[in-house]
């Protein structure tokens, strides 16, 4: 099941316009205290220069210090808006001279700004915000220097309306630029993520038994998931493959035994001499026996070989499981007249596995040295302790055995040596697959009496088994 997360265009467009909104918003920030600046210092200039000029009118007089207040002193101020200009003239000992006596002297809030002999700073005057500049004046009083001090301040009306329209043309600038980026962005990710777009239609469009390599041509980043899928699709072909081929193999393998059985049965149903029919139904019977055993090898193998169904992983108790197989196939060996033995023991040892499959993959091995051993021979089943906690089991027989240069291909399936027996070949595939599905491994050898068979299957106590467990497939 594919879990639905975030479409990769949704996720490179966060990324992307996350960072960016959070740097725009912190550039708009620091532009807009760059407006009241910039506002402040052109407006501080113009005030400077109207303290100056006032200062330069300071002149003793006949009643002492007076000021020939200069009108463009003023103007200067009054010419940039309906903003209220203020002043105060002191002489030294802040002796006061003229203009508003009330004027703020020093910085309110303690913030100031320092310029030459000037010192700007906002306060608060008859319940509206204004700019002060206070300027410090040199002059002679006789023969003594002092200092005269010249305040004048506007209210702040224009300085603010001019920091608010700068600050408002660099917002609507980042909101554009923002606007822009989000769809150069858009388009971007679009073009940029086609290739994936044109690859999802290639493999949609594919039959459903065209399991060839994709050939698509994609980007770098997805050759490598492009590769894995061919991988896939690789072993899925080889997969239905083996199962083409079983069924045929399986079904050639019925047909011969099948038409065995509608020949005894005609022959049959054409015999009037009783001896003869009795034959015929004896045959009849013995084909039937055969195509059953081989039905059910065919189930079985089946099973055992279906990755996708997962081994159960249950304690097997390797002794119990052993005497069980033995016990069940002593009427099988009486009727060939073999000793059948069971030897040693697994240490009481259990395994993680599936029992039914151990106990499948026993019973082929016994059946074998039942069926292709020596008649009146012996046939030992021995159990072992192996590794650290696994177990090991033989079986080993006194028959003809299994020559050299044949014991890797009696594994394959419908594999039976010429003239040997009438088994369907795939007793020794079953058992394979099951070993291997368990995490051991199985070989055949020679048994100590001369030609015998030993088959040697070592098993782990545990295993991981890459298919789903059984439970959850079922
Ligand atoms: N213990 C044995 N001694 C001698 N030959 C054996 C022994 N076990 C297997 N073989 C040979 O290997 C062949 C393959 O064995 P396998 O168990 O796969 O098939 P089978 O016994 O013929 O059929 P079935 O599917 O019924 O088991 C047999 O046909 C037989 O020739
Ligand atoms: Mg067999």
């Amino acid at each position: 099941m594919i879990r639905r997360g975030w479409s990769l265009k949704r996720r490179l467009l966060i990324w992307l316009l996350v960072p960016l909104l959070t740097l725009t918003a912190a550039m708009l920030v620091d532009a807009s205290r760059g407006a009241i600046n910039a506002s402040d210092r052109a407006y501080d200039r113009l005030l400077g220069a109207s303290a100056a000029a006032i200062a330069e009118r300071i002149i003793f007089g006949d009643s002492g210090l007076e000021v020939d207040l200069p009108s463009v002193a003023l103007e200067m101020l009054g010419s940039t808006a309906q903003d209220r200009v203020f002043y105060r003239v002191q002489g030294p000992g802040g002796a006061f001279i003229t203009g508003y006596p009330d004027l703020p002297h020093e910085p309110q809030a303690g913030k100031f700004r320092a310029d030459g002999n000037a010192v700007f700073f906002d306060a608060v005057y008859r319940g509206e915000p204004i700019r002060v500049a206070v300027l410090k004046q040199p002059i002679l009083l006789g023969r003594q220097a002092a200092d005269a001090e010249v305040a004048v301040a506007q209210t702040r009306g224009e300085r603010d309306r001019l920091a608010s329209d700068l600050v408002v043309a660099s917002g609507v600038r980042f909101a554009l630029l923002v606007a822009a980026t989000c769809v150069i962005a858009w388009f971007g990710i679009s073009r940029g993520l086609a290739p994936l777009g044109r690859l999802q239609a290639a493999i949609l469009a594919r039959s459903p038994d065209n399991f060839s390599p994709i050939e698509a041509n994609v980007p770098s980043e997805v050759r490598h998931v492009v590769a894995a899928v061919n991988t896939v699709m690789q072993r899925l072909a080889h997969s239905i493959a083996v199962t083409e081929r079983f069924i045929a193999d399986a079904s050639h393998q019925l047909r011969t035994p099948l038409a065995a059985i509608q020949t005894s049965a005609q022959l049959a149903l054409r015999e009037r001499d009783e001896a003869r029919l009795r034959s015929s139904v004896a045959e009849l019977l013995a084909t039937t026996q055969r195509t059953s055993r081989l039905a059910t090898q065919l189930l079985t193998h089946a099973r055992a070989s279906d990755q996708t169904v997962g081994v159960a992983q249950e304690a097997v108790a390797i002794d119990a499981l052993a005497a069980d197989v033995v016990r069940e196939m002593v009427p099988a060996a009486a009727s060939r007249d073999i000793d059948l033995g069971l030897e040693g023991s697994a240490a009481g040892r259990q395994l993680i596995g599936d029992a039914v499959l151990l106990h499948e993959m026993l019973t082929n091995l016994v059946d074998n040295a039942l069926r292709h051993g020596r008649e009146r021979g012996v046939v030992t089943v021995r159990l072992s302790p192996y590794g650290q906690e696994g177990a090991l089991i033989e079986v080993e027989d006194d028959g003809p055995g299994i020559p050299a240069n044949e014991r890797q291909r009696v594994f394959e399936r419908f594999r039976r040596l010429s003239g040997r027996g009438d088994g369907a070949g795939l007793g020794l595939a079953i058992v394979r697959h099951i070993v291997e599905r368990h995490g051991g491994s199985i070989m055949l050898g020679d048994a100590p009496h001369p030609g015998g068979l030993l088959v040697h299957v070592e098993l782990p106590h545990g295993f991981r088994d890459r298919s789903g467990s059984r439970e959850a497939a079922e």
